[in-house]
């Protein structure tokens, strides 16, 4: 036996070990929120607080890459000569978000630029329209972003019609956001090493019948695909995390069943759409064998639940979290 094997072997008696020790999470005693420690910055340097998360996507390609996957980042800035409703919405989001929206992104993109190859962004960059939330977006990402629009990159949060749903509400906001973000916001592919990164505005629950012609013009170019795209397909494993996570409010997802768990009186039934546009693009999508993989996010939590023989959904947790993961395309 070889000296890597033998402490692959230790590692794993070490493991089991532990395992002897594990509590039922219901045991575990109460502490209040004043008696925890706080956090405390180890030794990663400009990306200690990042909490990274890994995935292999296997489509047996000559030169493997590696790519950054962040969504949900929730930039909540407004100068202080914006519109008022803006400037309040700046502090109060920003608050909820945790305060390190901006240290999030910027410890993201400093990890990413020393240790992978892409950087992938799946929506809601930021938390909504404002002067300040596009110049951090041209601050951090210069001309280098690619990735989907969110709900939030289509909200402007003024008190009269800030935030709203649907193919006319999205059309006041196009030009906007073709003129802040580097990428087109509607539809948008890019070939790195031979693999087709697709990126595909959802955020309210559905597709159009222009983005899936241009989805399978992508696809006659025979080369592998991923799908990025901000809120998931529905996936019965990935609804019932999300189900947990928002408390039971019931959460957004592209093709949800009308069979599926009921949703609490009110809650976002707007974006579970199967209109048969939306229905019929899944149903394509299901059958083809050049998608690999789906990154998506909207939903704040971490997780992959397979979607099709060829492909694995995967979301990231919310970037304002100071989430990420690194998928290696081999
Ligand atoms: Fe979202």
């Amino acid at each position: 036996m070889n000296k890597g094997a033998s402490f692959g072997r230790r590692d794993f008696f070490k493991g089991a070990c532990l395992a002897g020790f594990m509590v039922a999470t219901a045991k575990l005693p109460a502490v209040a929120e004043g008696e925890r420690p706080k956090f405390e910055v180890g030794k990663r340097g400009a990306h200690s607080r990042l909490a990274t998360s890994y995935a292999v996507v296997d489509i047996g390609l000559e030169k493997p890459f590696s790519v950054l996957h962040i969504s949900d980042t929730h930039l909540a800035d407004a100068y202080p000569d914006e519109h008022p409703d803006k400037v309040a919405a700046a502090v109060r989001r920003t608050k909820g978000f945790g305060e390190r929206q901006e240290e999030a992104l910027a410890e993201s993109l400093e990890w990413a630029r020393h240790n992978v190859d892409y950087v992938i962004h799946t929506g809601d960059l930021i938390d909504f329209q404002s002067r300040a939330n596009f110049d951090l977006v041209r601050k951090y990402w210069g001309d280098a972003l690619f990735g989907s629009m969110g709900n939030h990159e289509f909200y402007s949060y003024l008190k009269k019609g800030g935030t709203g749903r649907g193919e006319e509400y999205k059309n006041q906001s196009w030009e906007m956001l073709k003129a802040a973000y580097p990428v087109d916001p509607r539809f948008a592919s890019r070939i790195v090493n031979g693999v087709n990164f697709i990126a595909i505005d959802d955020v309210f629950g559905s597709v159009q019948p222009d983005q899936v012609e241009k989805f399978k013009a992508e696809a006659r170019k025979g080369l592998p695909m991923v799908l990025c795209m901000h809120v998931p397909f529905f996936t019965p494993h990935i609804e019932l995390a999300s189900y947990k996570f928002w408390r039971r409010t019931g959460k957004k997802f592209v093709g949800r069943p009308d069979a599926a768990r009921p949703l609490k009186e009110g809650s976002d039934l707007w974006n579970q759409r199967n209109d048969p546009t939306t229905a019929g693009f899944i149903a394509y999508l299901k059958d083809e064998k050049l998608l690999k993989a789906i990154l998506s996010g909207h939903e704040h939590i971490t997780m992959e639940e397979r979607f099709s023989p060829t492909a694995v959904q995967y979301l990231v947790g919310g970037n304002f979290l100071f989430a990420a993961r690194e998928l290696l395309f081999v």
